[in-house]
């Protein structure tokens, strides 16, 4: 189709930079419904050097694309309205694969980041395309996880995902992120409401499958988060400060690298809120 952008794949399936924008709460209509024809088609876009930008800027272009939503459980970033923050100086990262905020019932559709201190090396975020992988998956797995639903949950990944974190890290880590517990679940395939395209429903907040136990779930859920994340559906993003990457959260899964140590990596997050998924008719 025809775009008023300039549009570059950065990678075979999933992620393209967009050139020559600058963004803001002012950009016209034509523009902002160019960026989100742009965010259905690479599921992640990039915008390189948007230093311009501000909280407040950045909260004015993140509401041209939907209604914001504040983390349920997380105190929004200081001096903004909704802004999450992602400050880190101690290597921890949200560097398990994840899907934002699922053990909500309508979760999120589309999350906006904003990179203000990047490491000189290291610190790169990935994301993995849930349709491509779904699409790839042989009639046999198909069959199964057209039957299949997930329960999601905020307090399982926080708590027991991360096995090199201390008890302490842990404590403090469900103090913040899972200070109310919210379950819910999804269907494991879901229709995209904007694109019509079936995409995998996982990532890590995911507990267990309906009527599986632990140990088969477990085992399902490394078969399929295996050909989600498998290299050939994902993208690597090596920030620069001033970098804005939009993600259709309801397509993709995503993870930042802990590579980086002590160094300081500081970005902010604006969310957009989704709507609840619905399953494969029949
Ligand atoms: C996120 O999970 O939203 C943040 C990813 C990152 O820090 O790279």
């Amino acid at each position: 189709a025809n775009s008023p952008l300039e549009i570059v794949p950065v990678a075979g399936r999933i992620g393209a930079e967009i050139r020559g924008v600058a963004l803001s709460g002012d950009l016209d209509d034509l523009t902002i419904a160019a960026i989100k024809q742009a965010l259905g088609r690479h599921k992640v876009i990039f915008f390189r050097a948007q230093t311009h930008l501000d909280d407040e800027t950045h909260e004015a272009f993140a509401s041209r694309l939907g209604e914001p939503l504040a983390h349920p459980t997380v105190p929004v970033a200081e001096g903004s309205r909704f802004l999450l923050e992602l400050n880190s100086r101690e290597g921890e990262a949200a560097s398990q694969w994840h899907t934002d905020i699922t053990f909500l019932p309508a979760f999120p559709a589309a999350s906006i980041l904003r990179a203000l201190v990047i490491p000189p090396a290291g610190g790169d975020t990935l994301w993995a395309n849930a349709v491509t992988a779904y699409d790839g998956l042989p009639p046999a797995l198909k069959a199964l996880v057209h039957e299949l639903r997930a329960v999601h949950t905020n307090a399982y990944d926080y708590a027991t995902a991360r096995p090199e974190a201390s008890a302490d890290a842990i404590r403090r880590h469900r103090e913040v992120f899972a200070s109310t517990v919210y379950e819910t679940e999804h269907p494991v395939v879901h229709v995209h409401p904007v694109t019509g395209e079936k995409a995998l429903l996982l990532g890590n907040f995911v507990k267990s499958f309906v009527g599986l136990n632990r140990e088969d779930s477990n085992r399902v859920f490394q078969i399929l988060q295996d050909q989600i994340t498998k290299p050939e559906n994902t993208v690597r993003w090596r920030w620069q400060p001033g970098d804005v990457a939009i993600w259709d959260n309801r397509a993709t899964q995503h993870r930042a690298i802990a590579d980086f140590g002590k160094q300081k990596r500081h970005l902010r997050r604006a969310t957009i809120a989704g709507s609840v998924p619905v399953a494969l008719a029949g």
